[in-house]
């Protein structure tokens, strides 16, 4: 007998209330909308209160998920959060989220980093263990408090993210809906690209601040531009060729939230018009794991997915990790 078919059952986010534009980062750094806009097309990002944690935010993604889902907390029994800002260094976040939904005791919960990239990696993950018939219901959280590792003097950083959740509930497939694929990869000759170096067992000087500088993440924006781009194109056209598909068959690529130049230079090399991806970068800026579930939440509200089409998600982030899923709804 074959694994059984695991769909996405449904979809939630949440995004803090605080609205930063543009206009309010150039009170703060020397920038400009213009220069932010033209080189990223954010306009503005969302940021999370001071007491508004990373596991808050899931919890609040999540159950928009569940109700989209039409399944309850007491339905789960596995619960994954893709963060690079968890609430704390230990416990995972993912506990939080369980205690906070009233998730049941005999559920598996944990965390996942793959910066940008943890959402896929974390479908992946529970994908695996539905279609090992172990589990059978999953929430699978995208969630980040990006503005805790930005050091809000350095301008060629602190424009380019944001805070928020994104959420989705797995479970068995109903009528056409299924995951068909993913794939996944990394390249750890890339580590220094984009990294939070302090923090971590592998700490310069122990007696560092923990809010210093270490602690804010470093980022060689140029190299990682021609990187991301590459890395997203392999990712697509690799998993369309598993599956016997061509761009063109996609009804809606929902790209990591980065940069608008890197989603339309991908665009150009799929050779796909710009309207058949789906971005909201421009409301939300760059929200690391959080960014895909979110513009698919989103996505999905806007009829920009519907029943029978094939969506295409692809990613990149620190590691460098990169990945893709193919989703039919
Ligand atoms: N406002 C004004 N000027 C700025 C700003 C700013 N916010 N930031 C940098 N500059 C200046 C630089 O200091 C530099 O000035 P100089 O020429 O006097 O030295 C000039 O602008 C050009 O800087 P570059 O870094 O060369 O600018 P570039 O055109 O490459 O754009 C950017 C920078 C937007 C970061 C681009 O490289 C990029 O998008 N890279 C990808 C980054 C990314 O997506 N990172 C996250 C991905 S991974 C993940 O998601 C976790």
């Amino acid at each position: 007998m074959g694994s059984p078919d695991i769909a996405i059952l449904g979809t939630g986010s949440y995004a803090p209330e605080k609205i930063v534009t543009n206009d309010d980062l150039s009170q703060r750094v020397d920038t400009s909308d213009e220069w932010i806009f033209s080189r990223t097309g954010i306009r503005e990002r969302r940021i999370a209160g001071e007491n508004e944690t990373t596991s808050m935010m899931a919890a609040a993604a999540a159950r928009h998920a569940l109700a989209s889902a039409g399944v309850t907390a007491a339905d789960i029994d596995l619960v994954i959060v893709a963060t690079m800002t968890p609430d704390l260094p230990m416990p995972a976040t993912a506990c939080f989220v369980q205690h906070l939904l009233g998730v049941p005791l005999n559920t598996a919960c944990f965390d996942l980093n793959a910066a940008c990239s943890g959402f896929i990696y974390a479908l992946d993950t529970a994908w695996a263990m539905l279609a090992s018939g172990r589990y059978k219901h999953a929430l699978v959280i995208g969630a980040e408090k990006m503005s805790t590792v930005l050091n809000w003097k350095d301008r060629t950083t602190c424009v380019l993210f944001g805070d928020g959740a994104g959420a989705i509930v797995l479970g068995p497939a109903r009528g056409t809906a299924k995951i068909l694929g993913t794939r996944l990869y990394a390249d750890g000759a890339h580590t220094d690209l984009l990294c939070v170096p302090g923090g971590g067992s592998n700490v310069p000087d122990p007696s560092a601040d923990p809010s210093g500088p270490q602690r804010h993440m470093t980022m060689k924006g140029r190299e990682i531009f021609k990187v991301a781009v590459r890395e997203m194109e392999d990712a697509a056209r690799e998993i369309l060729a598993q599956h016997g598909l061509v761009a063109a068959q996609i009804a809606c690529v929902i790209p990591h939230q980065a940069n608008q130049r890197i989603i339309d230079t991908l665009a150009q090399y799929l050779k796909l018009p710009a309207d058949r991806f789906f971005v909201n970068l421009h409301r939300y800026g760059n929200t690391s794991a959080a960014s895909i579930p979110l513009a698919l939440d989103e996505a999905r509200r806007a009829g920009r997915v519907k029943a029978g089409d094939t969506t295409l998600l692809v990613a990149f982030g620190a590691g460098l990790t990169y990945g893709s899923a193919l989703v039919r709804w």
